[in-house]
């Protein structure tokens, strides 16, 4: 149903088109979560400044609380729930298995996000550009160090499957 000052907007998310009659006002991580369902991406401050809500967008990594869901219109969106293929898990997701990267699990979605983002850019990161990459992603449980291990577990997982 068309709403009174609706935009209608069409998108992919982890492969998937969606098409929706939004407000123009809707944070894409609104979008994500409330019309769409795909709880995975967080929010923690909805102000820019935690990093929980990180997604792709166009390859590249975003804030989703930054960003309106009509400016997502026509783009590629993927989610923490479009990493893993196959019953597999991503590199990253499987890091952060293995060295103990997380601990409540709140920031995680966005922090895997960003490191995505990271090691696509630089996929063979020093341990002080891991730890620039993802300054922007607040984690209060883990003091960071395993995440760090993580991040360097993925990529060298990906050049191992290069
Ligand atoms: S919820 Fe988006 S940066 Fe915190
Ligand atoms: S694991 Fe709890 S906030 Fe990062």
């Amino acid at each position: 149903m068309f709403r009174r000052n609706s935009v209608n907007i069409s998108l992919s998310i982890n492969g998937t088109k969606y098409e929706a009659d939004v407000e123009p006002r809707l944070l894409l991580v609104h979008l994500i979560r409330d019309v769409v369902g795909l709880t995975g991406t967080h929010i923690g401050c909805e102000t820019s400044i935690c990093g929980a809500c990180t997604v792709m967008l166009d390859g590249k990594t975003a804030k989703s609380c930054c960003v309106l869901a009509v400016q997502a219109d026509g783009a590629e969106v993927i989610t923490i729930e479009g990493l893993a293929q196959n019953g597999q898990l991503h590199p990253v997701q499987e890091g952060f298995w293995e060295k103990h990267g997380l601990q409540c699990g709140y920031c995680t979605p966005g922090m895997i996000m960003a490191a995505c983002g990271l090691l696509k850019d630089t996929p063979n990161p020093t341990e002080e550009e891991i730890r620039h990459g993802i300054e922007g992603n607040l984690c209060r449980c883990t003091g960071y160090q395993n995440i760090v291990e993580a991040v360097k577990y993925a990529a060298d997982k990906l050049k191992a499957q290069a």
